[in-house]
């Protein structure tokens, strides 16, 4: 990080005069327990001197309609301020002379109002590239419908980038079970679950690292996982900023994080998708089932523009000739660009791998499952590393309504 923060958080300065934008950008990053707000009000000419952003990562300044006395004050503090973050300008309008102005005073972006949540968060996420890097890439599976194999998917993803770079070097990795009423990771592999979202909502900030830790399961792999203990009779949903808090915390403490989906789109939903590198929709081998799919990337899409593209996975694919069933080109032809992969259909070692409670390689090394999911996932973990964008995992936006 350019100014480093003790706990790794992010402070966002903004100055403004006008009162609508200023609740717009609280609204953008409030839902983040990582990014403070350092809200100063007023004009920029007359305040060069006492205003105080060296302890900010990314400074936004609103020159509202751009009077000269605003540009020539931008010009002087970029000329002298020698702690100032990289600055993003705003203004009401755009002009060629403007232009040159904040080119020659070296902005490092400009946005014109009004200005859409996702530009804000995307000028800002480029901004800070230079951050930290302690952010992980983060997978989400989601399921275009019941039982179609998010949470197997899901464990063998996480296996997959944990092992990606070979036996002796170990990314820090963490399966999250986000489908708190019926997620199955914990017995699929095993393991006790040990998050209890309840002890910590009456108080958010108390989730830290420690507390963190002592949640986690930990899985002889290596393999660290975050699931809840089964509540069937209990129907409820949790306050939106435990979960945000939760996702932030695991993102800045594992290089790989993977969430397991539920169905139902909660109001967290479009933070994790918006903060996630990758996104998944599970599908089953159907001509409904790929409908729905492919709804659900268009939905998803119009929702979170600006957000990773969603792919569909297809699980259980049966490629038998002549058997009248779909075929790998008629899953192409009918989910095109988004079509990710299709993972053959393994009843018998899924189901040996879950009673054991063990992943599938360990059942049958090798095994096409597997194998197949391996050929889709390492090409991009090889290719993305590079293009990691930290801050966007962090700025979860408030839930789109
Ligand atoms: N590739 C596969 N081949 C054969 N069976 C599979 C495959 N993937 C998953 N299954 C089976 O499908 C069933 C559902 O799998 P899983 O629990 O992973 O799905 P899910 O989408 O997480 O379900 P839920 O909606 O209950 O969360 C399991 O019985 C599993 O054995
Ligand atoms: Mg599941």
């Amino acid at each position: 990080m350019r100014h480093p923060q003790a706990d790794n958080r992010t402070v966002i300065g903004l100055l403004t005069a006008d009162a609508a934008f200023a609740e717009a950008v609280a609204a953008t990053f409030a839902a983040s327990s990582q990014i403070d707000l350092k809200r100063e009000t007023g004009r920029l000419s007359g305040r060069e001197a006492d205003l105080d952003f060296g302890d900010t990562t990314i400074a936004i300044v609103d020159l509202d309609d751009a009077a000269e006395a605003e540009v020539v004050a931008l010009q002087k503090l970029m000329l002298h301020a020698r702690d100032w973050p990289p600055v993003i300008a705003v203004a009401k309008d755009f002009d060629a002379s403007l232009a040159r102005a904040l080119v020659q005073a070296k902005v490092a972006d400009f946005l014109v109002k009004p200005i859409p949540a996702v530009e804000l968060v995307r000028a800002c996420a480029r901004l800070s590239k230079r951050d930290s890097g302690a952010d992980a890439q983060i997978y989400t599976l989601l399921p275009s419908a019941g039982g179609v194999g998010v949470t197997t998917l899901a464990i063998q993803t996480a296996m997959l980038l944990m092992n990606s770079r070979g036996a002796r070097m170990r990314p820090s990795t963490c399966l999250v079970d986000l489908d708190f009423q019926h997620g199955a990771v914990a017995d699929y592999l095993d393991l006790e679950p040990r998050l209890d979202l309840g002890e910590v909502e009456p108080r958010p900030e108390r989730l830290d690292r420690q507390l963190l830790e002592v949640m986690l399961s930990q899985h002889a792999s290596g393999l660290s996982v975050v699931a809840a203990p089964h509540r069937p009779a209990e129907m409820r949903s949790f306050d939106p900023q435990v979960v945000t808090r939760l996702l932030d915390l695991v993102s800045s403490n594992f290089e790989y994080v993977v969430f397991d989906m539920p169905r139902t789109w909660f109001s967290w939903t479009d933070s994790v998708l918006l903060g996630s590198n990758h996104i998944a929709i599970v599908s089953e081998a159907t001509v409904p089932g790929l409908r729905h799919a492919k709804q659900l990337v268009a939905a998803i899409k119009s929702r979170l523009s600006g957000g990773p593209e969603p792919r569909v996975i297809v699980n259980r694919f049966n490629q038998k000739m002549f058997s009248g069933g779909l075929t790998h080109g008629d899953l192409e032809q009918v989910l095109g660009e988004s079509f990710a992969t299709a993972i053959p259909n393994d009843y018998q070692l899924v189901r040996e791998a879950i009673d054991r409670g063990v992943p599938l390689e360990e059942v049958k090394p090798g095994n096409k499952v597997t194998q197949q999911l391996k050929k889709y996932l390492l090409p991009q973990v090889a290719g993305k590393v590079a293009s990691k964008s930290p801050l966007l995992s962090k700025l979860r936006l408030a839930p789109a309504r």
